[in-house]
């Protein structure tokens, strides 16, 4: 007998499988439909985030900073440590059990939520009073019907054109991820947030990393002031080569590795590296789902159309997370699965894109959410700024971690926040603070009211909430 449910979600990543647990807490019958297959061939749950992103990329990078601070750092506090050495398969191993643990519990979770975990790949299969859809695995496949489907399939890494990945020596987030050995030298193509968070983990590790970057502005996307900030702290401090403005030419294997010829304005060159890892953006996964049988639209970048409530062109069908607009965040799309499975619920879900933080895991972090201060002079919006540094605070001091600063945007005329961007040692906590202040329609004046325990690097969020009314008490 065809099997029904109430909600179907296709993809079980953190867009897809937030949603199937909100959808099953508001009491539907719930399924969801996922392909991620692990090396081993074992079907898990999670899928970018979990697998091969978010959870694992954080893995490698804490135990790299942990690395760098024994073998570089911990001489400034009188701890000497002789011999530190990195053991990359302890390293790795480590890794994996994290994302076995955390991929587990969703499993769990589902157990616990009674959803029923479809293996395989979905597609729409027709239309009529419900949606049919198809379940393929391997040679077999089944069809399932819904009165509710969310699609949620997520995103895969952008390759360029002739370039193959074979993720041994020409890697994208997955090969990059799973390295057995510090790379010699590592070229890294594209440096956009994977290309910095993964380029540091291995130059911390010891290996000479090269980025090349098409555009000829560092981190177009932060705040000025924080791209600035960084190209001085992570090239002219850390010693991460970084080249804008670059065009790529060919690109050859040889026995030891990769030779990449690119083009700048200083002329045309060579870089030899043993390993390059290709992070030039994602692409939202809507092949072969059937989008056409029922009618589904969806745009020239291949996102599927939705609207404020992530409904897209067909009656009770959804669409949440890397497969629509907006940022490809976990956090995104774990925000807009809750939103959904209330809408169905009648209920009044919402996310507010304009207050989705951003946070680039490098040492030391970079956070922001609104807008940036180049955005503001563009938009011919009046403007307050408060910008304080991590160096004159005393946690900051004590903790070894002084580069860096909050910087507080605010309106001229209402003081109300409009942007706040942070690089320094725990951005992706400070945040936080931001995000809140900016959902509730804060004042630069409202933070600078509100007590924050001393000493701590929130302080310096204070400080520069009052640096906009230019009565910073520390500076
Ligand atoms: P995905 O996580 O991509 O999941 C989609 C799932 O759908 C997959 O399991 C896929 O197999 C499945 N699927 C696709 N099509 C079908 C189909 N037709 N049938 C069945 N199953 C299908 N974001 C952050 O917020 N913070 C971070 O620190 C962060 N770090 C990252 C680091 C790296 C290296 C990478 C690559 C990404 C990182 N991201 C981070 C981005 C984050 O991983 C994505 O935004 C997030 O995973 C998107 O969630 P999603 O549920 O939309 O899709
Ligand atoms: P990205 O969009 O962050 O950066 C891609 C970079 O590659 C850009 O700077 C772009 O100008 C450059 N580029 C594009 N084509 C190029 C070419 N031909 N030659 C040289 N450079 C080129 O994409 P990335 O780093 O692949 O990450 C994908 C997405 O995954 C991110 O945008 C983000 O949404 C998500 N992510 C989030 C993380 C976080 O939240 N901390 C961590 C990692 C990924």
């Amino acid at each position: 007998m065809l099997k029904s449910f109430e909600v179907v979600v296709i993809g079980a990543g953190p867009a897809g499988y937030i949603a199937a647990i909100r959808c099953a807490q508001l009491g539907f019958s719930t399924a969801v439909i996922d392909e991620w297959k692990n090396d081993k061939g074992e079907a898990k749950l999670g899928g970018t985030c979990l697998n091969v992103g978010c959870i694992p990329s954080k893995a490698l990078l804490e135990s790299s900073e942990n690395y760098e601070r024994v073998a570089y750092k911990f001489g400034n506090h009188g701890i000497s440590v002789t011999g530190a050495k990195i053991d990359v398969a302890k390293m790795q191993a480590r890794k994996d059990r994290i994302v076995s643990q955390l991929t587990g519990g969703i499993e769990m979770l589902f157990r616990k939520n009674k959803i029923t975990w479809l293996k395989g790949h979905g597609k729409f299969a027709g239309s009529g009073e419900k949606y049919m859809v198809e379940v393929a695995d391997g040679g077999s496949s089944e069809i399932v019907e819904a009165n509710h489907v969310i699609l949620a399939t997520g995103s895969t890494a952008r390759h360029l054109p002739g370039l193959e990945v074979d993720n041994e020596t020409i890697c994208d987030n997955i090969g990059a991820l799973a390295f057995n050995a510090v790379p010699e030298k590592l070229g890294v193509i594209g440096a956009g947030v994977i290309g910095l968070e993964l380029g540091s983990v291995w130059r911390r590790l010891g290996a000479k990393v090269t980025v090349l970057e098409a555009l000829p502005n560092f981190l177009a996307a932060a705040d000025d002031a924080v791209a600035k900030e960084a190209w001085k702290v992570f090239v002219k401090e850390q010693g991460l080569e970084i080249k804008l403005g670059v065009k790529i030419g060919n690109v050859s294997r040889g026995k030891r590795g990769v030779t990449v010829e690119y083009e700048t304005s200083e002329g045309k060159q060579a870089l030899d590296c043993s390993k390059l890892v290709v992070s030039v953006g994602r692409v939202p996964n809507t092949r072969n789902l059937g989008a056409e049988t029922v009618g589904l639209k969806i745009d020239e970048r291949g996102l599927i159309e939705v609207d404020e409530h992530c409904r897209t062109s067909l009656p009770n069908v959804y669409a949440v997370g890397d497969v629509v607009r907006g940022p490809m965040l976990a956090h995104k799309g774990m925000d807009e699965g809750v939103m959904v499975a209330e809408r169905i619920a009648g209920q009044a879900g919402y996310v507010n894109l304009d207050t989705i933080p951003w946070v680039i895991y490098t040492a030391p972090e970079i956070a922001w959410v609104g807008r940036a201060e180049q955005q503001l002079k563009a938009e011919g919006v009046a403007y307050r700024v408060g910008q304080v540094p991590f160096s004159h605070n005393g946690r900051a001091l004590g903790q070894d971690e002084t580069a860096g600063f909050v910087k507080i945007l605010a309106d001229a005329k209402t003081d109300r926040v409009l942007g706040v961007h942070i690089i320094g040692s725990h951005a992706s906590e400070m945040i936080a603070e931001a995000v809140m202040a900016m959902e509730f329609g804060a004042s630069a004046e409202d933070i600078a009211r509100i007590c924050h325990a001393h000493p701590s690097l929130s302080e310096v969020m204070h400080e520069a909430a009052l640096a906009v009314d230019k009565r910073a008490l520390h500076m």
